[in-house]
């Protein structure tokens, strides 16, 4: 099974949660691949696979600038995603109060109003805790593998 891991970043730290659970992926039996959002359009939901997206937030709960083209085509370029199932590891800091991990739920909200499923409770990566970034996303990531239908995961994952 594929699985397209779509970044939206600033300053990298969604890219490294991203090949953290690439790597764990591939051990699971995936065909992970990370791909930075930077000029998609709705276009990339329309493979097969499974779709991570992990997703950091800036400004005033925005998406990152190299997400917008993505964010903003899933409104202009809209596509019925009935098909699309995706997981959603959400980047943010809880200092900033009620926009904490805004850019990735506004992701969510947009992808499901299309019609696109989201597998399990979204990721939030919160720069306030001790932990660093990739050990909290791999530990929602044995959770989130759990949850994926039988005849969607991995081979080694069923
Ligand atoms: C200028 C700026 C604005 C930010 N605004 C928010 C915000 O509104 N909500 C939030 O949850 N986190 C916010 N953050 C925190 C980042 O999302 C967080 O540090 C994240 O780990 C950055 O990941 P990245 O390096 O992949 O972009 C902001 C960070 C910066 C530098």
């Amino acid at each position: 099974m594929q699985l397209h891991i779509l970044v939206g970043t600033v300053h990298g730290n969604a890219t490294e949660v991203a090949q953290t659970l690439a790597f764990a992926a591939a051990d699971l039996g995936f065909e992970p691949q990370v791909l930075p959002m930077d000029g998609l359009t709705t276009a990339a939901f329309a493979q097969d696979g499974l779709f991570l997206l992990c997703c950091s937030t800036t400004g005033n709960g925005d998406v990152p600038d190299n997400a917008q083209a993505l964010y903003q085509s899933l409104d202009l370029q809209p596509q019925y995603l009935g098909t699309t199932r995706y997981g959603l590891v959400a980047l943010g800091d809880s200092s900033y109060g009620d926009t904490f991990c805004g850019g990735a739920k506004a992701f969510d909200t947009r992808l499901q109003d299309l019609g696109a499923q989201r597998i399990g409770a979204m990721c939030e990566i919160d720069a306030m805790l001790a932990d660093d970034a990739p050990a909290q996303a791999l530990a929602w990531w044995a959770q989130w593998t759990a949850q994926i239908p039988q005849q969607q995961a991995a081979p080694s994952a069923a």
